[in-house]
């Protein structure tokens, strides 16, 4: 038996249940399934809860990152540079949009895009950047944005695990020309199914996306470009909206639960405790860790009741899906090290202090076990 969850989704249902009920009540007696009131509302508060002008609300974070591209004009013939050490659906979504992943290693201390590499990277084909702000924090996006500028190249964010994170007071979406986030049930905003969104300051970007979601529409059975079915479901858009109220203050509990871990962990000579990039305001989606035996430690903590998680125990460019990009073991030795030894803590809104103790004491116990 689990007894502390990786993630615990109950905590937070139990919360909003009432609300949510509510709201699909007004929908089955609306019968507006597609779009309608409860999918705008929720991109009018997401935009203003990033202090972005626009979000528009699609069917998964990965359409989301495509469209985003496609949006901004990138397709056949064009590279999208991105770190190797990030969820296959980043570059999945590039590949999707017809452009080539162009892959660079990761920094060894916050696992974001090493920005050195971006620069040396950038090529003739080079249309973008694709940042990804892994684990809750943002990269260093005032560098990006330089070498982007002084390149003449787009620069994107996939912001599907920093849903209100900040970066000098500037959150996701409005450092990028656009950024893609995923509201899969997991995420610091996760819908009760798939769900993800495009965020930009843009008319142009997101007036795109909007048709470009919607079969490449913007007038009803008017069609001047090939689009996609891939709209934020409604029912979705009510789970949403009950639990963005909700965002700012489970954000603030899940940093108190890194704080607390920080404190547990303090003096365990054998656990590389998580680093916050300075500027950043950090949202934990993911408390990961560092330890040696990694897999030998996971298998431990599952055994004990700890639900431990990797992510993500395969970089890109060992991936199957990529192995047309011709890299090998020893190409980023960053990103291949910390996939070695990453390990993600349980952490949610609602895990308890005596919860995080225990995790702590089984990873310790776990630790010294020859
Ligand atoms: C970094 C990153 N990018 C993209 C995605 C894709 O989102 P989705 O699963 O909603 O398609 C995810 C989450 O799954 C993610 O963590």
């Amino acid at each position: 038996m689990t007894k502390v969850p990786l993630v615990d989704l109950w905590v937070q249902h139990q919360q909003i249940a009432d609300e949510v009920q509510r709201g699909f009540a007004r929908v089955f007696e609306s019968t507006a399934f597609i779009l309608g009131d409860d999918v705008r509302a929720f991109e009018e508060a997401f935009a203003q809860f990033c202090n972005v002008r626009h979000c528009v609300g699609v069917a998964n974070g990965t359409d989301a990152l495509e469209l985003m591209l496609r949006a901004v004009g990138i397709g056949m013939g064009d590279e999208v540079i991105l770190p190797a050490n990030t969820f296959i659906a980043s570059a999945l979504a590039v590949a999707r949009a017809g452009a080539t992943p162009v892959l660079v290693d990761a920094d060894p201390l916050y696992h974001l895009i090493d920005v050195h590499q971006v620069e040396r990277r950038l090529g003739l084909r080079a249309k973008a950047i694709l940042a990804v702000h892994l684990y809750g924090q943002m990269a260093a996006m005032e560098d990006l944005q330089g070498i982007a500028q002084t390149a003449g190249v787009t620069l994107l964010e996939d912001a599907a695990q920093a849903q209100g994170a900040k970066r000098h007071g500037r959150g996701i979406g409005g450092w990028g020309i656009a950024a893609g986030t995923s509201f899969y049930p997991g995420k610091n905003l996760g819908a009760y199914g798939d769900g993800g969104a495009v965020l930009t300051n843009s008319d142009a970007v997101a007036q795109k996306v909007r048709a470009l979601r919607n079969y490449g529409s913007e007038v009803k059975y008017d069609h001047p470009e090939c689009g996609f079915n891939s709209r934020l479901d409604t029912l979705q858009a009510v789970v949403l909206r009950a639990k963005l109220a909700r965002l700012a203050a489970w954000n603030q509990a899940r940093c108190q639960a890194a704080q607390r871990y920080h404190e547990l962990l303090q003096g365990a000579d054998d656990v590389t405790v998580p680093a916050t990039l300075a500027g950043n305001e950090h949202v934990w989606h993911l408390y990961v860790v560092r330890v040696a035996r990694r897999n030998e430690v996971v298998k431990r903590l599952n055994a004990a009741g700890v639900g431990a998680g990797v992510h993500y125990p395969v970089p890109i460019h060992l991936q199957g899906a990529f192995k047309h990009l011709g890299h090998k073991r020893g190409d980023f030795p960053a990103a291949e090290a910390a996939a070695d030894e990453i390990l993600s803590l349980p952490l949610f809104p609602g895990i308890t202090p005596e919860q995080q103790q225990f995790v702590v004491a089984e990873l310790k116990k776990a630790l010294c076990q020859p």
